[in-house]
């Protein structure tokens, strides 16, 4: 009997082809899977991502519930036209401290990865309540609601629990201190900014502190509301990792 012969066996039976297909699967699947057990990490460890701060992690739920992920996406893919437009394409670190990540497929307006420090305070204060009055052929819908709304962070700690939960590094002092320093953050007219800037900023390689959370008056009005949270969140977005360090490494003058 030839090896085609003994292949006939199994194109004739039906059960048997079936549970050939499940073997050799299973086989594939755990030469692929078995080894991400022994990795320790499967996301590169990069200099400056920090867990969010607790006005961020606001910021965050409300970008969350108004469903900006709809029409925006936070993962800028490593194609060249992406890379022009919006910058350096997204790492896995810049996204592992989000639950859920918002990297999304679907793009009515543009990539916001990078979108910190891209306008002023101001411009997202006059875009997010009318987009047209900034970008007049503007299709994004207005959110004037937010700079009427006062945050609600009564819970704000347990939301910092529950990340450290699925395994953000928050310590016992950052949900202790998670309300103070949300108001701190947002206003920071004599508060202790410090003690929040010292527990999140991280060690660079050199020992420097970087990644420093920046506080500022996000609603330019002293206020703590929705708007001022969501600001807060914008302005960080894509900011902790300094690209310029890696080009010097790959062109060096
Ligand atoms: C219906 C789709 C839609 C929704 C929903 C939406 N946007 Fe937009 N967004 C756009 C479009 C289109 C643009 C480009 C025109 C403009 O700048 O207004 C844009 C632009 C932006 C920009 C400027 C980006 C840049 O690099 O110029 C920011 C920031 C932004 N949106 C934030 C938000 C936030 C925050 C929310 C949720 C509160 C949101 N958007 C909801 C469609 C949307």
């Amino acid at each position: 009997m030839s090896l085609m012969d003994k292949h006939v066996v199994l194109e004739k039976n039906s059960i048997l082809l079936v549970l050939g297909i499940i073997i050799v699967i299973a086989i594939g699947g755990l030469v692929e899977i078995v080894p991400l057990f022994y990795l320790k990490s499967t996301i590169e460890k990069v200099e400056g991502v920090r867990p969010y701060t607790p006005l961020e992690l606001a910021g965050r739920m409300i970008y969350i519930r108004e469903g900006c992920y709809n029409c925006h996406s936070q993962m800028i893919r490593p194609l060249r036209d992406e890379i022009e437009r919006y910058g350096h394409f997204s790492l896995a670190a810049e996204s592992m401290y989000d639950h859920p990540f918002q990297w999304g497929s679907k793009r009515t307006g543009p990539d916001l990865a990078r979108v910190g420090a891209k306008y002023s305070d101001q411009w997202h204060r006059e875009h997010l309540a009318n987009p047209r009055a900034v970008v007049p052929d503007s299709i994004m819908p207005g959110y004037p609601f937010l700079a009427r709304t006062d945050l609600d962070y009564r819970h704000i700690a347990a939301l910092v629990q529950a990340n450290r939960l699925v395994g953000v590094p928050y310590t016992d002092e950052d949900i202790a201190n998670a309300e103070t320093d949300l108001v701190a953050q947002a206003n920071p007219d004599g508060k202790d900014v410090k003690a929040l800037q010292d527990r999140y900023a991280v060690k660079s390689a050199k020992g420097e502190m970087i990644s420093i959370p920046v506080a500022r008056d996000f609603s330019g009005d002293g206020k703590v509301t929705e708007l001022t949270a969501l600001v807060a969140y914008l302005q960080m977005l894509g900011t902790l990792v300094d690209f310029k360090i890696y080009d010097d490494k790959a062109n060096p003058r």
